[in-house]
């Protein structure tokens, strides 16, 4: 009876001796592997290195000093968090009220530009960085080199800041490898999506919620039902090979956010993430890198 042929088995022919059979299906199993579709990419892209709020380690956090000193650094990226100001500028601060780095109680949603840029929201930090001010965001995106970086911009408001972001990212559209939008705010990242569909949108989810740990199939789910680019997930999920191959099998991207400890920079590393956001980008290079732990900030 004729012998049933394995899948590669079936390119041996008549004339091979049955050592010789055996050593061409160990070369065509070797050959299929390398060739092989895996779940995610074997390109092994270098992670992209984020400046979490600009060089928020040294530097005022949202500030042109801070996101200077980050390209300085060589920082692959920076991340900035965007409001909607009372006079309808798209603004780089992270808090709806600008108590906590400007020590005025303003509430941005409300406050003209101008009242928000008169404020000294540097010193805060260190006395080095008297009167840096709050920045539009054009005035953020005019720090990046023309020939290197991304920004990542936080949309830490609803949809209502997209028609102001669209006004102001349509004419960087030859520079949509420089950009990309990411929000915890599912509508506001649908609607950048709809409203931008040349610039990556990525949706912001930590791993838990009132204490317990979120569905990660639901989380993709619903970011492929809005037609996103990817996930950027919190440190506090339970990061592991098959949790990161579901992601990537969703044909999602994958960036985690906010990554200090050098140790577990380098698990994320060799689970093959996109990108890790970081508060000192140049201290997470060294880890990475050398295996060196440095303190931040050096
Ligand atoms: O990059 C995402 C991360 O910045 C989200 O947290 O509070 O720092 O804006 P938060
Ligand atoms: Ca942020």
């Amino acid at each position: 009876m004729r012998e049933k042929n394995t899948p590669f088995q079936c390119g041996t022919v008549g004339f091979l001796s049955k050592g010789s059979e055996r050593s061409l299906s160990a070369i065509l199993l070797i050959l299929a592997a390398m060739t092989a579709p895996t779940l995610y990419s074997d390109e092994k892209k270098p992670v992209e290195l984020i400046a979490h709020r600009g060089y928020s380690a040294v530097a005022p956090e949202n500030t042109v000093a801070a996101f200077h000193l980050a390209w300085e650094k060589g920082a692959d990226a920076c991340e900035l968090d965007l409001y909607l100001s009372g006079d309808g500028r798209v603004v780089v601060i992270h808090d709806a009220s600008t108590l906590r780095t400007a020590g005025v109680d303003l509430k941005v949603a409300s406050t003209s530009t101008a009242d928000l840029q008169s404020l000294d929201a540097g010193s805060w930090k260190s006395p080095a960085y008297v009167n840096e001010r709050i920045p539009t965001l054009a005035q953020a995106l005019e720090t990046m080199p023309g020939d290197r970086g991304r920004f990542f911009l936080e949309i830490k408001c609803g949809p209502e800041v997209v028609p102001a972001l669209k006004a102001v990212l349509d004419p960087m559209r030859e520079r949509a490898g420089q950009l990309a939008v990411i929000s915890f705010n599912l509508a506001a990242a649908a609607e950048t999506k709809k409203m931008l569909p040349w610039v990556p949108v990525y949706l912001l989810a930590s791993g838990k919620s009132k204490g317990v740990t979120r569905n990660l199939d639901a989380l993709i789910a619903t970011a492929r039902e809005a037609g996103l680019d990817g996930l950027d997930l919190g440190t506090d999920w339970p990061w592991t090979e098959e949790m990161v191959g579901r992601v990537r099998q969703a044909g999602l991207g994958l960036y985690v956010w906010t990554v200090n400890d050098p140790v577990l920079a380098r698990k994320l590393a060799a689970l093959g993430v996109d990108g890790l956001t970081t508060d000192d980008p140049v201290a997470l290079r060294t880890a990475l890198q050398d295996g060196v732990i440095p303190s931040a900030g050096n």
